[in-house]
Formats: C-alpha cells, sequence, structure tokens
C-alpha cells in the first residue's frame, strides 16, 4: 500500500489522478493539497474539494501555496478553461470542505510523523514542496520519495523549452531538484506518449456511474481545447505519476541529474538534463505502456462506481 499526499492544481488531467487514486486499491491517500497553477488557488481548491465530493474521497483537502516563490503567476487556462475545471457540473458539496490550517504544514507533519512512509506526489508547481523543504529540512530524508508531473528534455508546452509545471515556479522546482530528496520524475518526454483517443472515450461513456460522467465531462473539455489548439490528442500527464505507484515496471526510466534554467530569459524554467548516473539524481520516465495505463483507469471507474 502507497501512502501519499497529493500535491495538486486541478486542472482536467489533475482530477484523472485524484480518480485513479481513489479508485485504486494499492493507494491511501493521506490528504491532499491544492496550490496555485492550471488557475487561481482559490479555483484550484474549489475543484479538488468538488472532485473529492464525486468520487467518496474522505481524506483531509488543505490549501497551499497562492502565488511562486519569486516569479509572476502564470496560468494554463487554455487547456483547462477559466475555471480550471471547465466541463462538469457539480452539486452543492455535503461531505468535503477545506482543513482549517497549512497545506504545506500538513505535509511536513504528515511525513515527520510516518517516516520512511509517505510517498509526495506534486502534480503542479513545485511551490508547496519547496517551501515545505524550506521550514523543515528534515523531511527531505524522512520522505520514503517524490514522484512528481514535471520538466521535459524534448522541448516545452508553454514555452519552446519549458514544461508548465517547472514554468510556473522554476526557482521551487530547483530547491526540489537539488534538495537530494529521492525523486521520480514524469516529464513531457513520457506523459505526451500516453493520449486519449476519441474512441475511448467514447466507450468511457459507456461506462455509466458518477465517477466516469465526471472523468468523460472533463475529458471532453480537454480533448476540445487540444483540439482548438492543433496539438493532437489530450496527454495523460499526471495520473501517469499514480499509475507509477500503482506498478513502475510498464515503464521505462533513465537515471541522472536534473538543474533548472533560472538565468536566461528565453529558456528560463526549462530543466536541464545532468551526469548520468546508477544511484542518486532523479529517476526519469521515458516510455510507458498505454494499454496498461488505460486497465488501471477501466479499473478504478469500475471500482469507484
Ligand atoms: C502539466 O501542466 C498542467 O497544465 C497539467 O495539469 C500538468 O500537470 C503538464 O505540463
Ligand atoms: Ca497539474
Amino acid at each position: 500500500m502507497q501512502r501519499i499526499i497529493l500535491d495538486v492544481d486541478t486542472g482536467l488531467d489533475d482530477a484523472v489522478a485524484i480518480i485513479l487514486a481513489a479508485g485504486s486499491e494499492a493507494i491511501h491517500l493521506e490528504g491532499l493539497v491544492a496550490t496555485a497553477g492550471n488557475v487561481g488557488l482559490e479555483r484550484t481548491l474549489e475543484n479538488t474539494l468538488n472532485v473529492c465530493e464525486v468520487v467518496g474521497i474522505v481524506a483531509p483537502v488543505f490549501a497551499g501555496s497562492s502565488k511562486p516563490l519569486k516569479r509572476e503567476r502564470v496560468h494554463a487556462g487554455d487547456f483547462h478553461g477559466v475555471s480550471g475545471l471547465d466541463g462538469p457540473v457539480f452539486q452543492q458539496r455535503r461531505h468535503q470542505q477545506v482543513q482549517k490550517g497549512s497545506g504545506i504544514q500538513f505535509i511536513i507533519d504528515t511525513i515527520m510523523n510516518n517516516p520512511g512512509e509517505i510517498t509526495l506526489v506534486p502534480v503542479g508547481p513545485l511551490t508547496d514542496i519547496a517551501l515545505a523543504m524550506q521550514q523543515e529540512p528534515r523531511i527531505i530524508r524522512v520522505v520514503k520519495q517524490i514522484v512528481l508531473m514535471g520538466g521535459s528534455f524534448v522541448g516545452g508546452n508553454v514555452t519552446p523549452e519549458a514544461e508548465f509545471n517547472t514554468y510556473a515556479d522554476p526557482e521551487a522546482a530547483q530547491i526540489v531538484f537539488s534538495s537530494g530528496a529521492p525523486l521520480v520524475m514524469f516529464p513531457l518526454d513520457c506523459t505526451t506518449k500516453v493520449t486519449l483517443s476519441p474512441d475511448a472515450l467514447a466507450r468511457y461513456k459507456t461506462f455509466g456511474g458518477e465517477s466516469a460522467k465526471l472523468f468523460c465531462s472533463c475529458m471532453d473539455t480537454y480533448m476540445a481545447n487540444y483540439q482548438k489548439k492543433g496539438v493532437g490528442y489530450p496527454a495523460m500527464h499526471d495520473p501517469l505519476c499514480i499509475a507509477y505507484l500503482i506498478d513502475p515496471k510498464p515503464f521505462t526510466y533513465e537515471r541522472h541529474g536534473v538543474s533548472v534554467e533560472l538565468e536566461d530569459q528565453a529558456t528560463y524554467g526549462k530543466t536541464l538534463r545532468g551526469k548520468p548516473c546508477k544511484e542518486g539524481g532523479v529517476l526519469v520516465a521515458k516510455g510507458a505502456d498505454t494499454t496498461h495505463f488505460w486497465s488501471l483507469i477501466d479499473q478504478a471507474l469500475l471500482a469507484l462506481d
């Protein structure tokens, strides 16, 4: 059983990560922290609470950072819509409400109280994780691992060189990549290989059930926005981190150092490949088994509904 904290900027593909985590027996959600990213914190928090309510998550939801460490805010409304989660219409919530207290303190306390047990899964900008490391550096040695979506070594999706999560807070990303914590990275190199086809989406529409309906209404918007931008079919960036935790075998990897460009304005936020290594550094996912990934989504939706 993987005990995880999901740090999300919910987000259409973040919603899929939450659905996959909630519907998988291998995952135990200790809590979720919403951070600013795809849209502002107020909206990512609201979106996270709404998704948790629909899929029946009882784990606590906290608010994280409302802005990056240093740079000005950037958002990704092009892909996710004005609300960050355009598509689904949510009923008034009856169970989920935001917890009092800081999400960053929740991250620190949960890791420190459970040495070697907790995996952090940040799938938005790394602001909360960097702040937690700065406030309590011992978490770097005590966290089981950090499995993150971010970065790219094959070109960017927000600038020609930079991926959104690292571009949205490059200074935070540099703190995390240079921390020495055990890191697993899902960059665009891997995540753009797993996309949702129109046929697959049509099949999910036959599933019925509230979680499947939520998944399909999110993916309708995601598909439409990808088509509008002319960038192919929607990539399953964030849920791949959860798929890795369920079973790491279907992926291929390289291990090397990673740093983030902070000086050059043209390539600001780009992840830079460091020296290859046998241990330490960052375990970087390169390839994925698409069929296996979709079988996990099938199982999660069937289990939830
Ligand atoms: C990342 O950016 C966000 O828009 C997605 O949710 C994902 O986490 C992909 O670059
Ligand atoms: Ca995200």
